[in-house]
């Protein structure tokens, strides 16, 4: 029984590094809006021991798509899910967000709204397969606490962990292993133009830590919240005593 990844956002590229590291002995569905995009990530992952790929179109914001594509995919694939990882995102503008609510509406409609709705489809999915899985969500250190430089994104994220939290209590003592990656700044597409923070990372460093865990021997595996880099798990408790008055100046 060939198992099975699952890659929402199929173009991040955080998603594309990770998936390209477990991808081994495994059929592969990338979803994405951009179906287009993904023949140079399809071609890799079959150099890199992927048994098959299948490319569906997911547009996110389509709610009502998020369950009949999981059907798809079940009915389809050769075998149980093993991993399902949640990777689309926006950064959105949090100047246009300001003054434009739609857009800040936007945001929160993708971030927030269409990631609880991917990962609850995805959590009754692995919880039926009754094999050992794990499922994949994307949290920021932009959620840790709300910066006056991008607070629309990250309220998104700040709602989004603690759903994570929530849903990995629900998924304890069953065979699902809930991984909410909580990332620092990531220099690549999504922070493009952008000065990097300190302990800036690339998503190759997220990739390796994330399929570390993923790739763990069954015994080993549980539901895990990873910082990365690791130090800023340090940093993040700092940054929760900062004065606000310092805190409200910080550039990012
Ligand atoms: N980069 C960072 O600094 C950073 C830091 C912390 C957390 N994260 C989180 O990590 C995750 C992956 O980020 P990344 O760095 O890989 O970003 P990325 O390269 O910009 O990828 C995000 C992907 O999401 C897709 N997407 C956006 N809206 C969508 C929709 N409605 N339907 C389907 N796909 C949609 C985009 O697809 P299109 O190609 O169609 O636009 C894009 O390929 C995100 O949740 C992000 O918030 C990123």
């Amino acid at each position: 029984m060939t198992p099975t990844i699952v890659l929402l956002g199929a173009t991040s590229e955080i998603g594309s590094e990770l998936v390209l590291r477990i991808c081994a002995q495994h059929h592969v569905v990338l979803a994405a809006r951009r179906i287009d995009a993904l023949a140079d990530l399809e071609e890799k992952l079959l150099d890199r021991g992927a048994l098959s790929v299948e490319k569906l179109f997911f547009d996110a914001q389509d709610l009502d798509s998020h369950r009949p594509l999981f059907e798809h995919i079940v009915h389809n694939a050769p075998g149980y899910i093993h991993h399902v990882i949640v990777a689309f995102g926006i950064l959105g503008d949090q100047e246009k967000a300001q003054v434009d609510e739609l857009h800040a509406a936007e945001i929160a409609h993708i971030d927030y709204t269409a990631q609880i709705v991917s990962l609850s489809v995805a959590a009754d999915v692995l919880l039926s397969n009754q094999e050992v899985s794990t499922l994949t969500a994307f949290s920021s250190i932009a959620g840790w606490r709300a910066r006056r430089a991008n607070y629309v994104y990250g309220s998104t994220k700040a709602g989004l962990d603690a759903f994570c939290q929530g849903l990995t209590d629900r998924l304890h003592g069953s065979c699902v292993n809930m991984i909410t990656v909580r990332p620092g700044f990531v220099i690549g597409a999504m922070t493009t133009g952008m000065k990097p923070a300190p302990l800036s990372v690339d998503a190759a460093t997220v990739a390796d830590t994330v399929a570390k865990t993923l790739t763990l021997p069954v015994g080993k595996l549980r539901s895990r919240t990873l910082w990365v880099p690791a130090q800023l798990r340090l940093l993040a408790w700092v940054m929760r005593i900062i004065p606000r008055g310092v805190w409200r100046k910080m550039p990012r």
